[in-house]
Order: C-alpha cells, then structure tokens, then sequence
C-alpha cells in the first residue's frame, strides 16, 4: 500500500462522516442511498433514506409497492426516473429469484448480486453504482469513480486531460483501479468521497487540511483551482410554461405525465409551453396539449426551477374550465387528497 493510501485511510477512519447507510448490513440499504445520492447532497438524502427504508424495508416490500407510493416517497428528490428504477430493479430481483427457487427450492430473501455485471444489469444501476455497491455492501476489490473522485484524482495526479472525453476516462480509470488497495475497497472509495465532499470541494478546496497533501501535485504547483479541466459550459434553455389551478366543488383538475421521460408518471397542473405572454398563450396550450378550454380567472404566481439541460419558468393561473373531452390522463382529485398525488417541485 502506498504511503498516499494508508494516509488516507487513516484519516478516513478517524473521521468519517456517521451516515445511516455506512456500515450497514443490509446491502439493498446500501443501494437505495448510491441511488438516492446520485445528483443530491447527504443532508438532503438522509431523511428520504430514513422514510424510504420505514416503508421498504426490503427488495420484497419495494417490488410489490404501488408506483404512486414509490413516487410519493421520492417526491422533492428529484431525477424521479432514479425512483422508477429502483422499483422495477426490485421487481426483476423477485421474479428471478422465483424463478431460481423453482429450479433450486431455495426459499430465502431476495437478494442483490454481489458483482459489477450482475449490478450493471439492474435499471438504473451504472459502473460508478455497481463498483459502489460491490466495494461498500460486499467487500469486493473494484474501484469507484464519481464527480467527487475524478476531482481528487484530477488534482492529486495533475491530470490534464478535460473532464469527460475519453482520454481523461481512460486515465481516471487506469489510476482508480492502479491505486485500489485490495481488500480496503469500500472504504478506500468512501475515503475518496468523503475527501471530496468535504476538504477537496470543487471550489477554495482546504488543501491545508487535507491527510494527502504532501501527495498532491496540483497543490504543489499551486494549480487546484485550475483542477479538474472542465468543458465550456453550453448555454442552457431556458423555457416559459403556463399551468392552469381548475377547481370545482372542492376537487382540482390533474394531469398525469407519461411514464417514460422527464417527471414520469408524476401529477401536475395541465400546463404547457408559451411563446410571448403567458396569459395569452395558455388557452391555446391546454387546447393543443389536453383539448381543455378554459378561462382565466386571475394569476396566482409563477415558480422556477432549474433542470439539468433546461430552465423553466412556470405561470400559474386559477381558471374557469368552459369544455373539456374527457382525456383519460386527466382526473379530478378532492383538493384534501392532493398530497397522494406526486408532484415535481
Ligand atoms: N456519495 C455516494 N455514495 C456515498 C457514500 N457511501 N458516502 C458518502 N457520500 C457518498
């Protein structure tokens, strides 16, 4: 083991960050949190990983919930295909497994498989979650790599090649798996992650404090701030929405999304895209989009919200419905009910 490695294990075990999914025996536990951590902070994850394992407390439990639960569960996460993945992970899972124990009369738990092609089969498991699971659940000797530890690497190694290309992957990954200290995997990896979350931040890194300076030749050359070398960021879009708030005898009027694609199989206002002034535009965009007609009543606000690829800015109106053909991905809900229908923020 390098002097590098061991420093930084020594310190990872001295302080590491007490998380509810660390060191815990169940391995599906460990899957939900790299699930839920996939895009999300810790602090934001704790509370959903908390609820979710209260209500699943097992791959069984999750494979026969109802969507709407799963999405309720998941609501205010974000990225909700993560949740949609899990869920139908959880259902293949079942069904393998019944049908291994007709073969093999086994009856014990549903379980994951513990190697990285295995993982890499499930929906919405990548190489970076599989090597996670592998290494933190199992004990396996695989390396892991996220934005958290290319960062490190692209500062200890003074790597300059630009993040996200092929030469820089084939680099990253030559040194994850050069490095790895065989039977320290997983908390080799969480060492990387936690360095990276907390002392190798992307900006004003505290390379004072950090247990492997000595090792890190951005540092020495003073270039970390210069590390990783990121692509010029592509403008995003930035888009204009109206939604229409329709109540009638204490019920509202949803939409329900389609289940593929962004927000999939969630609830919202009927709504959609303006051109110009979207006071004028949202007649025509619920006619086009749902064969809605309707009136405005008044304007209640508007919201933002950033996406990965896109902005929007969303109006909403309180509206008179004045016709409507029944389209089956409408429903009317009791306003007291609107809590079991998940939403985006
Ligand atoms: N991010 C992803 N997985 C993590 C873990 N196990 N600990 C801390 N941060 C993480």
């Amino acid at each position: 083991m390098t002097a590098l490695v061991s420093r930084l294990l020594t310190w990872y075990r001295q302080n590491k960050r007490i998380l509810p999914w660390r060191d815990h025996p169940d391995p599906y536990a460990v899957w939900v949190s790299e699930i839920m951590l996939q895009q999300t902070r810790v602090d934001t994850v704790i509370p959903y990983f908390e609820r979710w394992l209260e209500h699943f407390p097992d791959i069984e439990s999750l494979a026969a919930a109802d969507e709407q639960d799963v999405l309720s569960l998941w609501e205010g996460l974000g990225y909700y295909s993560r949740a949609r993945n899990l869920h139908r992970a959880a259902k293949v899972l079942v069904d393998n497994s019944v049908s291994l124990r007709e073969k093999e009369g086994d009856e014990g738990r549903v379980c994951l498989p513990e190697d990285i092609k295995s993982l890499q089969k499930l929906p919405g498991i990548g190489r970076y979650t599989a090597a996670a699971i592998s290494s933190m659940a199992f004990g396996h000797d695989v390396a892991a790599l996220d934005g958290n530890i290319r960062r490190v690497y692209a500062r200890v190694f003074n790597v300059e090649e630009t993040l996200g290309t092929t030469q820089a992957e084939k680099v990253f990954w030559n040194l994850a798996e050069e490095i790895l200290p065989k039977g320290e995997a997983g908390d080799y990896n969480q060492a990387l992650m936690d360095l990276g979350a907390t002392i190798c931040t992307p900006r004003s890194p505290s390379c004072g404090d950090c247990p492997i300076n000595e090792h890190c030749l951005a540092y020495e050359l003073n270039l970390q701030d210069e590390r990783p070398i990121r692509k010029a960021k592509k403008a995003v879009p930035h888009y204009v929405h109206a939604a229409a708030v329709i109540v009638e005898d204490g019920r509202v009027l949803l939409a329900k999304r389609p289940s593929d694609g962004l927000l999939g199989g969630m609830w919202e206002f009927p709504n959609g895209r303006v051109d110009g002034d979207p006071a004028e535009g949202l007649a025509s965009a619920l006619d086009k989009g749902y064969r809605l007609k309707v009136q405005i009543v008044n304007p209640l606000g508007e919201v933002r919200h950033a996406y990965t690829h896109f902005k929007i800015t969303e109006y909403a109106f309180r509206c008179d419905l004045i016709q409507s053909s029944q389209k089956e991905n409408l429903q009317w809900v009791d306003v007291e009910n609107l809590g079991d229908y998940p939403m985006g923020k």
